[in-house]
């Protein structure tokens, strides 16, 4: 990820994750969020108007540092950074995706779960990591154990799946991580039902909790 992409999500301390199905819905969850202190979204490319949600976000809500989530093809990398994507993420560690994201200057985090994905991610110079399915595969225990070889390199990580504001302070914690990350601030029913004040409140419980 490139230095000023990384200080942005660092800032941020949680990145919303949404899944947004109409394109009315796009505006007013990144300004619920954005009252709430959540200033950074990972929009999952999971349902067919994720594109114009994402250009309806960046031409209203420019203060969102706004990535791309489930990107698992060449062909999305290039539509993320053509759009002005901060950055981009994957459930999983992809070398032609990763390296179709350095080749069009989109900071790019792989997930890994296991020392094996590490390596790969390593090999294609990634050192910002998502940690997925994060409390799943272990939570901060695993991760910390996994990482112990490597922790000479500093690699930091963005945990993701299953994470949410009662076990958020143990990843918070953690000097590996530099973000946490979920959907439960603006869960897909939430969106649905427009229901903006409480996403804003999700946002404003998570945004005290990073803040202490
Ligand atoms: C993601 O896309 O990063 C995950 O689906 C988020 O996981 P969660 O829904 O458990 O927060």
């Amino acid at each position: 990820m490139a230095p000023d992409i990384i200080k942005k999500v660092n800032d941020a301390g949680v990145i919303a994750v949404l899944v947004i199905e109409e394109v009315k819905q796009a505006v007013p969850v990144a300004k619920a969020l954005l009252a709430g202190g959540v200033s950074a979204i990972e929009l999952t490319l999971r349902t067919p108007v994720a594109w114009d949600a994402a250009k309806a976000i960046k031409d209203a809500v420019p203060e969102i540092t706004l990535g791309f989530g489930t990107v698992l093809t060449v062909e999305q990398v290039r539509n993320a950074a053509k759009l002005g994507a901060d950055f981009a993420v994957a459930p999983g560690c992809n070398p032609r995706v990763i390296a179709a994201a350095q080749e069009h200057g989109l900071s790019f985090a792989p997930g890994v779960v296991t020392p094996s994905d590490i390596e790969m991610a390593l090999e294609q110079g990634c050192r910002i990591l998502k940690y997925f399915p994060a409390e799943t595969s272990g939570g901060m225990k695993h991760l910390s154990n996994m990482v112990a070889p490597y922790n000479y390199l500093n690699l930091k990580f963005i945990p993701l799946g299953g994470v949410n504001v009662n076990n958020a302070a143990d990843y918070l914690k953690s000097p590996l991580i530099t973000a946490i990350g979920g959907s439960w601030i603006a869960k897909q029913d939430l969106i649905q039902g427009e229901q903006w004040d409480t996403i804003t409140r999700n946002a404003e419980e998570i945004s005290q909790l990073i803040k202490h």
